[in-house]
């Protein structure tokens, strides 16, 4: 019970309960881009996670790249979103929205004909999950200049919908393989501008966007998720240790209230390796350490000083009372991996707590 884990912790201004976050979770089921009574139930449920991060919102239409994922930019996304954090916040949960746009990982279907952007026109391995199956991804359409400046306009109004609706604060999603990792890494990005080359030009986006997201709303409600081995969505880097170390660093000066690292590859290894203590050392604030974590794995990178908080994605998803289940050494649910994307209650809010048994 002295566990790290269970031991309060302030974030910015708000208090978390514990060092739990729930990791953010894409389960399409917003069928109309707003958040559904059945969401809210989902993250009610949830609400003893120390910190909330809710699965990817997109910030505009032209970021949207999978079936019935909700949006954040529009009132009717904003008054439904205030049902999940008044549920929350009634239970003494936090909860961060994630911002999305997903860049070349999406599908001309999402978009009237029309192709996803990306800062390069290189194509995805892979095939994009469509309302009619899977689909190869296609060779994206290159972003100008002034379009990439309205883009970094289009997070901060969904920064400031956010806020309307009662989020205590936004992660900007730079992980994964969605838009702002594609500028980020240079097997995606191979641009001549200010965009592209150098370390510092394929960080500019992300810079940009935490600049104007903090700018509207305040460091202490930004933070920023990376994945800097994560090969998923055909991501590659020629030097990840020095990109990664650079972005650790650059984002250190502009305060956001934390990193958030997804320490793993979620398929394969050919996003490289690279020394996660340096990303924490070369970041000044909170570090949210994610990825395969148990409740002794996550208590020991507490202990040892390597993160602050620990997120835990498919352990939230399969046991909406996660830290009673901890604190208790109680068994965990079976986890349904064919009910994670899509579809209705089941295996999303019928996982059973302990005290229903
Ligand atoms: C997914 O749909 O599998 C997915 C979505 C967003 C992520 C990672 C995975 O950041």
């Amino acid at each position: 019970m002295n566990d790290k884990i269970f031991s309060s912790y302030g974030l910015g201004s708000v208090n978390l309960s514990n060092r739990m976050v729930m990791a953010p979770m894409t389960r399409n089921r917003a069928p109309d881009g707003t958040a559904t009574a059945l969401m809210t139930e989902y993250y009610n449920q949830r609400a003893s996670a120390g910190l909330i991060i809710t699965e990817g919102a997109q910030i505009s239409t032209q970021g949207v790249g999978y079936p019935a994922t909700p949006g954040i930019y529009n009132d009717a996304q904003v008054e439904s979103w205030k049902n999940v954090t008044q549920a929350v916040h009634n239970q003494g949960g936090k909860i961060f929205i994630q911002l999305w746009h997903c860049g070349r990982i999406s599908h001309p279907d999402f978009h009237a004909g029309s192709l996803p952007v990306a800062p390069s026109a290189i194509q995805a391995q892979g095939q994009a999950f469509t309302y009619e199956g899977m689909k190869d991804f296609v060779t994206p359409r290159v972003l100008s200049v002034d379009e990439i400046a309205s883009i970094v306009d289009d997070y901060r109004h969904a920064a400031a919908s956010a806020i309307q609706a009662g989020f205590d604060g936004v992660e900007i999603h730079a992980a994964n393989g969605y838009l702002i990792d594609q500028f980020l890494r240079d097997g995606s990005n191979q641009r001549k501008d200010l965009y592209g080359g150098s370390l510092e030009n394929r960080t500019r986006f992300l810079l940009e966007v935490t600049t104007a997201v903090i700018g509207e709303i305040g460091s202490d409600k930004v933070g920023v998720r990376i994945s800097p081995i994560n090969a998923f969505n055909d991501m590659q880097d020629s030097a990840p240790q020095a990109l990664f170390e650079h972005i650790a660093m650059a984002l250190s000066a502009l305060k956001p209230v934390y990193l958030h690292v997804v320490e793993v590859s979620m398929i394969g290894e050919g996003g490289g390796n690279v020394d996660m203590s340096s990303l924490r050392k070369a970041f000044a604030g909170c570090y949210i350490a994610n990825g395969g974590y148990d409740k002794a794995r996550g208590n020991m990178i507490l202990s040892d000083g390597k993160a602050d908080l620990v997120a835990y994605g498919i352990p939230f998803l399969a046991n909406p009372d996660l830290p009673e289940r901890f604190k208790q050494d109680a068994a965990l649910n079976d986890v349904d991996q064919a009910t994670f994307y899509g579809g209705d209650a089941h295996g999303y809010t019928d996982y059973p707590t302990l005290a229903a048994n």
